[in-house]
């Protein structure tokens, strides 16, 4: 009997589809690293707005990223992404990151950044011996994994994530964030072509989790 293939899950979509809470539950039932990108460019974001260096300096912020040291760190399953040894604080899900987040992430000097990084996290996964790993974010499957094990794209209903965000208790931008995201000229959100597409709009997070976990087993055949 073979050994079973290191996997690569990639889930893209928008705010509030439900991509970490199905990477969560996908991390735990296949021993996979969960590796949230999003919380990455949250954490630049926090920084550089720390550092009081706007998107629109291209000349300080290059300088900038090129002094940023990111390593990782393991949270349980989850891996946390430090900068210069640093990780992240609660501030990354509040209202200032939320709101500036979509801009610094439309820079392609941002996203050459943390390129490798997220890539790398392949031998994180390897190295603390998980079965492969799920990345979540907006371009894992059309640019940073094209050619992972499975893509997944989640839609849902803008009403329906506003009010899942809201339950969260959340303060959040998601209309504008989608806009800005989808617009974007480097690695806009869109659901990449052989992706597979999946409405969560009427499911509940378990019917999800059941319809991925279905075909990732498929997979371990
Ligand atoms: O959790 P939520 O869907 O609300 O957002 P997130 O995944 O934490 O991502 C925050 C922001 O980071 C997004 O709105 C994008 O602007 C950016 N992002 C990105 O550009 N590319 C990724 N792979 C992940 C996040
Ligand atoms: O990571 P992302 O921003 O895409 O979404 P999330 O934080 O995983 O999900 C937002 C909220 O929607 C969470 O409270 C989930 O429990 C809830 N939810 C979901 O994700 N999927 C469903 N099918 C139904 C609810």
């Amino acid at each position: 009997m073979g050994s079973s293939p290191f996997l690569i899950i990639a889930i893209d979509g928008g705010a509030a589809s439900g991509k970490s809470s199905t990477s969560r539950a996908l991390a735990e039932r296949f021993n996979l690293l969960h590796v949230d990108t999003g919380s990455f460019y949250r954490h630049i974001t926090a920084e550089l707005l720390r550092r009081g260096v706007s998107h629109t300096d291209s000349a300080t912020l290059q300088a900038t990223l090129a002094q940023l040291n990111f390593s990782t760190q393991l949270d349980g399953r989850s891996a946390r992404m430090l900068i210069d040894g640093q990780p992240a604080g609660d501030e990354i899900r509040g209202e200032q990151v939320t709101s500036h987040v979509s801009h610094y992430a439309a820079i392609p000097d941002v996203r050459r950044a943390l390129l490798g990084y997220q890539r790398g996290q392949v031998d994180v996964a390897r190295e603390h011996r998980f079965a492969g790993l799920v990345m979540e974010g907006r371009d894992i499957g059309s640019v940073i994994f094209p050619d992972a094990t499975l893509r997944f794209f989640l839609h849902a209903d803008p009403a329906e994530r506003a009010k899942r965000r809201a339950a969260e208790g959340r303060a959040d931008s998601i209309a504008t964030r989608d806009q800005l995201d989808s617009s974007r000229k480097t690695a806009p959100l869109v659901c990449p072509p052989g992706a597979i597409d999946i409405d969560s709009t009427h499911l509940t997070l378990e019917q999800v989790v059941e319809k991925m976990s279905a075909l990732i087993a498929e997979k371990l055949r």
